[in-house]
């Protein structure tokens, strides 16, 4: 597991605008040149319009240019002492941007579970069912 990649997801906490939950997210994803793109969850008095971390890090990747070809794993980290998962919203993206066989790494403190993309959401709606 990557150690630098789950210390820029811990780092982008601080940047978390999170007014009304209090609960920050971090997210960081691991490109093949080597670079790497954090995400945070983004809130709004329009409670609706969070952006969740994983799809601001998803979101700014793609429009850096990058493509789910180049996106090799993600870490999703808060600061609660106990495993955050996605929220069915980012999965959906998630399953979208990013292959089937990336690595999603959920931390907490010195733990780390880590699962495949496609595991979050078997049977998802995808472009194939238009
Ligand atoms: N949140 C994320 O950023 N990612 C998740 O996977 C779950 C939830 C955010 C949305 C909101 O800003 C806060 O966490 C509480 O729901």
């Amino acid at each position: 597991m990557d150690h630098v990649l789950i210390k820029a997801a811990q780092d982008a906490l601080k940047n978390a605008y999170v007014k009304y939950s209090n609960f920050k997210v971090g997210a960081a994803i691991r490109l093949k040149d080597g670079s790497i793109i954090q995400g945070v969850n983004i809130e709004n008095a329009s409670y609706g319009l969070t952006n969740c971390a994983e799809r601001t890090a998803l979101y700014t990747a793609y429009a850096a240019g990058y493509t789910k070809e180049d996106i090799t794993e993600m870490v999703i980290t808060t600061e609660q002492d106990h495993l955050i998962s996605p929220c069915g919203a980012c999965r959906q993206v998630m399953s979208e941007l990013m292959l089937k066989d990336v690595q999603v790494h959920m931390v907490y403190g010195e733990n780390i579970k880590t699962v495949l993309n496609k595991e979050l959401l078997p049977w998802a709606f995808s472009e194939d069912d238009l």
